[in-house]
């Protein structure tokens, strides 16, 4: 499979970006997730695909830019369905479902047919779930930073209070993440950017 380089990442997001500022929030917040999926790759005892995990840290939001208006709004309403819309783009530039999964599979950490029909989110009804070890690190790298105004870095312990509402499975979850990859250390990324920390 040719996954692309981080060249062609950066002109997806600009064929794909509605606005100068779209692109800059969207693209370095993907920028952040694939620097901190490296440094848990540096750490981890597991076997991963390096190259299958930084495209898929680039690529993993590109499906917000279906969700800007002509005025540069973005639709907070519809932002679970940013998931999909990005799985969407990617099979029309055809790139593989290895590929495609990392946008489909990364919101929360999981949506399984059961979060749809009790949440009554406008998805189609199935399994989003980041299954293999190169989605789930990135799943869980893009807990760490938000697309806010202005974005901001968050530890493991806002997360883990912010998923609370969504009940104790979706806590586990996410702490079994904490323990197979660890938690970033964001500092060095943190001044890098320049965004503060929640
Ligand atoms: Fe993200």
């Amino acid at each position: 499979m040719t996954l692309p380089t981080v060249q062609e990442t950066r002109a997806l997001h600009e064929k794909y970006a509605p606005t100068r500022e779209a692109l800059d929030l969207v693209y370095t917040h993907c920028e952040i997730i694939c620097r901190i999926a490296e440094q848990l790759m540096a750490r981890t005892v597991l076997q991963l695909d390096t190259a299958l995990v930084r495209a898929g840290a680039l690529l993993h939001d590109i499906g917000v830019y279906r969700l800007y208006d002509h005025a540069g709004r973005l639709d907070h309403s519809n932002y679970i369905r940013h998931g999909v819309l990005g799985h969407e783009i990617l099979r029309q530039e055809g790139f593989p479902e290895r590929l495609r999964r990392f946008c489909s599979c990364h919101t929360g950490v999981g949506l399984t047919r059961h979060d749809i029909r009790e949440q009554r989110l406008d998805l189609p009804v199935a399994d989003y779930l980041a299954v293999t070890a190169e989605e789930q690190l990135v799943m869980y790298a893009d807990k760490f930073h938000s697309k806010t105004t202005p974005p901001k870095f968050l530890t493991a312990s806002f997360y883990t209070a912010y998923l609370q509402r969504f009940g104790s499975a979706k806590v586990r979850t996410f702490h079994r993440l904490q323990v197979q990859f660890g938690e970033p250390d964001l500092t060095a990324i943190r001044d890098e950017f320049g965004h503060r920390q929640a």
